[in-house]
């Protein structure tokens, strides 16, 4: 994903300086190249040996260090990078670049950059809150620097409130949003995911395998091409993709009222949900006793979501997915006409590698002009991404 992309992450002197590891890792797993800049305080926390072994570059700490001068400079890794992160920021690392001070390594480097630059704040809450720190966040944002916020959380002075570093996660996220181009800006796209559960009383439910990650790697995509996106996804174990809305719903039923009630602002829906086509006729109040179990469970059918959305298209670009094990093509054409939708990714779940709760899927789209292309196996993710550029180019 950041293959060919240089990050330069500057870790200041805070206790959180040990989640700069993690974030670290989250980039060169990401195929990131890294380097890395530890102000001296920084080197209480984490030593540099830390951050080299695993960036695999050596670690920037003085500015008038004989070799990184010779071999890199800062200027030349200010030149070179495509992100500055910096994470945890200190409140003082923060106060010098809102006002042109550039003393160390860190700060002369970040000064020297056009590459953008992410901070992401650690700090006791009022230090947080004290208006001259705010002055400075703010006069930083006015000239382009980008926050991931810290959260509110028990901070390690002691103290409760904002001021804890962002997840790594979500500050790799913010990172990855940076580095992707945001061909999706301007774009409202609804995207469903996991499994719906259909109850037959307060413990037991009817349900499939949908583990959610196929519609997740879709809204996560579309977040970091710059759309707004709303996920409205059944019961998962999965993190909710940054920046993205989670609607959680658990029934077909709930999940078509908030997509209907979605579905006018919404300029793209893609529908990755396995929803199950049918409910039991009656959930029961108390849990269902052995002695008085039905022999049969009288089921009724669901609403087909996708057909009123197809039945009621404005000017949504409308996609389905088609989930079989047998006439692939045959089923996924008929879904496409039947539904009224621009395209639908046909899923033969019963191959290996694709379908249900695996990290990867085997697909192939079908447009309404007849074409069809078919994608080898790949990750959930990159098959998002495939989708969302056939998107737009069928948006035109
Ligand atoms: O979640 P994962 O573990 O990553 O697995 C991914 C997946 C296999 C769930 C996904 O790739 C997939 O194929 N999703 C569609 C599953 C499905 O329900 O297919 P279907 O052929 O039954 O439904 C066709 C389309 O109509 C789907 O877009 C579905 O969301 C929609 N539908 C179905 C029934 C219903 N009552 N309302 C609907 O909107």
């Amino acid at each position: 994903m950041l293959k060919d992309k240089v990050v330069v992450l500057g870790v200041t002197g805070g206790i959180a300086a040990y989640k700069g590891v993690e974030l670290l890792r989250l980039l060169t797993k990401a195929g990131a190249t890294v380097h890395v800049i530890m102000t001296r305080s920084a080197t209480e926390f984490v030593t540099p040996l830390t951050f080299q072994t695993l960036s695999m570059n050596p670690v920037h700490t003085e500015i008038f260090n004989l070799i990184s001068e010779q071999e890199i400079g800062h200027i030349s890794l200010a030149d070179r990078a495509d992100l500055f992160i910096i994470a945890p920021a200190t409140a003082n690392v923060i106060g010098k670049l809102a006002n042109g001070i550039a003393d160390d390594m860190l700060t002369t480097t970040v000064m020297a950059t056009k590459a953008p630059v992410l901070i992401a704040p650690a700090m006791n809450v009022n230090m947080y809150q004290n208006p001259i720190y705010r002055e400075n966040e703010e006069r930083l944002r006015t000239h382009g620097y980008l926050f991931v916020e810290p959260v509110r959380g028990m901070l390690a002075c002691g103290w409760e409130g904002e001021g804890k570093l962002q997840d790594p996660a979500a500050i790799f996220e913010a990172a990855m949003a940076v580095l992707t181009p945001n061909d999706l800006a301007g774009e409202c796209v609804l995207v469903t995911a996991g499994p719906t559960r259909e109850e037959l009383d307060p413990v037991r439910f009817i349900s499939n395998y949908s583990s959610g990650k196929m519609g997740y790697a879709i809204a996560r995509a579309a977040s970091r091409r710059g759309a707004r996106v709303t996920l409205v996804t059944g019961p998962t174990c999965l993190d909710a993709p940054w920046g993205v809305e989670i609607v959680p719903i658990t029934s077909a039923l709930e999940m078509r009222d908030a997509v209907l009630e979605r579905y006018a602002s919404s300029s793209v829906v893609i529908k990755a949900a396995a929803v199950a086509d049918y409910r039991p006729a009656r959930r029961a109040v108390d849990k269902v006793k052995k002695s008085d179990q039905p022999e049969t469970v009288e089921l009724v059918r669901n609403p087909d979501i996708l057909a009123e959305l197809g039945a009621n298209k404005g000017g949504q670009y409308l996609v389905g997915f088609a989930a079989e094990t047998e006439s692939l093509l045959e089923n996924a054409a008929k879904k496409l006409n039947g539904k009224n939708l621009d395209l639908i990714v046909a899923n033969d779940v019963g191959q290996t590698g694709a379908g249900f709760n695996v990290d990867t899927n085997i697909v192939r789209l079908l447009f309404r002009d007849g074409r069809v292309e078919e994608l080898p196996l790949m990750e959930k993710d990159d098959v998002a991404n495939v989708i969302l550029d056939r998107v737009m180019e069928g948006k035109g």
